[in-house]
């Protein structure tokens, strides 16, 4: 079996990883030869818009995933010519626009925040004299990372906001004041199988994921369920096939949908060591036509992303209960280079191992 992935970057990476265990073989397409997957299979080079570099890539494959949402549209129809494409492209299409996205969280009935589109500088304005201060203003497409957004506390943010983002289409949202941020990873087979991971508990700095920790403490049963089912409904809603993460906030009782993401996700990464099978693994039985794996906990597990510069590698290692993940990237300050899964047989003993982790991590940025 030939697995093509669009994309080459840590998603591919551990992607191919839980692949060659399954005797799998990957071709990867991206825009960059300096890519983190590219060790692991072979990789094609091109733009995304150069039809016969991407139709040479899908040639004799078996399958074709992504890994990212912000993979162009056209090239993952184009490659659909050639071998089927999976998850879906029309959720690939509601994935990269945060205004489709909040239509289909509307026509499913999942609640999420107020918003207002903005196309020039005076629907801004009215956007923010019906959503008040605070707000947060994002570009419609192609953010990540809590790139392409603002948080604007009055008009003068507005301004800044808007000058900095001149050019985007927007939308702005209502400011939520969560009490936490949680996330669902799903993933449904080709027979229509759905299973959930254990909800994860988020931690994002500056918009960027830091920690996503398992299993998520005092999470109501009643508010668990709400977000499967919302999970459940998008799946269903494109018959989707793959595993799809949904971060939510939860507030006041309550859950509102942030996004959706039509991949692998950043708060399942704790899966490839604290569950019975990793999302990687999952996603990769889906799209292969195989029944999905357990999803089930092996123990407390948080993940913590590394960011820029690591610790040294000796005193990670020294961690008990700490697996290693690194991208063969090469830092620079902020850029996401590894994680870390940190195990532990209960919830104390996890915390314990933490403050190490914190300490080290806190020693190597300053
Ligand atoms: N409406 C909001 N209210 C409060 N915080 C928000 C809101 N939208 C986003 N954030 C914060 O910014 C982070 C990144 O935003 P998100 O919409 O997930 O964009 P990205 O595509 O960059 O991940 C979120 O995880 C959350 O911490
Ligand atoms: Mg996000």
């Amino acid at each position: 079996m030939k697995i093509g992935v669009l994309g080459a970057g840590q998603l591919g990476r551990m992607l191919a990883l839980a692949g060659c265990r399954l005797g799998y073989r990957f071709r990867f397409f991206d825009t960059s030869s300096d890519a983190p997957a590219a060790q692991l299979g072979e990789l094609h080079t091109g733009s995304w818009q150069d039809v016969q570099a991407l139709r040479r890539f899908a040639d004799g494959l078996d399958v074709i995933t992504y890994e990212f949402e912000n993979v162009s549209l056209f090239a993952a129809k184009t490659c659909s010519d050639c071998a089927p494409v999976w998850p879906p492209l029309g959720a690939l299409e509601m994935g990269q626009d945060r205004v489709k996205e909040k239509a289909c969280f509307r026509k499913l009935d999942i609640p999420s925040a107020v918003f207002r589109e903005a196309h020039n500088f005076e629907e801004l304005k009215q956007a923010t004299l019906d959503l008040g201060f605070p707000c947060v203003i994002k570009t419609t497409t192609l953010g990540y990372d809590g790139k392409g957004q603002y948080v604007l506390r009055n008009q003068n943010d507005a301004e800044a906001a808007w000058r900095a983002l001149a050019g985007s289409g927007v939308i702005v949202e209502q400011f939520i004041a969560f009490e936490r941020e949680i996330s669902v990873i799903a993933v449904r087979s080709m027979a229509g199988d759905i299973a959930f991971y254990p909800i994860a508990q988020n931690e994002h700095q500056q918009g960027i994921l830091r920690t996503s920790r398992v299993p998520t403490v005092n999470l109501s049963e009643s508010l668990q369920a709400k977000a499967q089912d919302y999970a459940r409904r998008i799946l269903e809603e494109y018959r989707y096939v793959g595993v799809m993460a949904i971060e939510l906030f939860e507030t006041k009782g309550e859950l509102l949908a942030n996004e959706t993401a039509p991949r692998v996700h950043n708060t399942g990464h704790w899966s490839i060591d604290g569950a019975i099978t990793s999302q990687f693994e999952n996603h990769l039985r889906a799209i292969t036509g195989l029944a999905l794996g357990s999803t089930d906990l092996r123990c407390p597990t948080v993940m913590h992303n590394l960011l820029g510069e690591p610790p040294a590698m000796e005193a990670l290692a020294a961690i008990p209960g700490a697996a290693i993940h690194l991208y063969g990237k090469s830092p620079r300050p902020g850029r996401k280079i590894g994680h870390i899964n940190l195990l532990g047989s209960s919830v104390e003993e996890l915390a314990e191992r933490e403050k190490i982790l914190n300490a080290l991590v806190v020693k190597s940025s300053s």
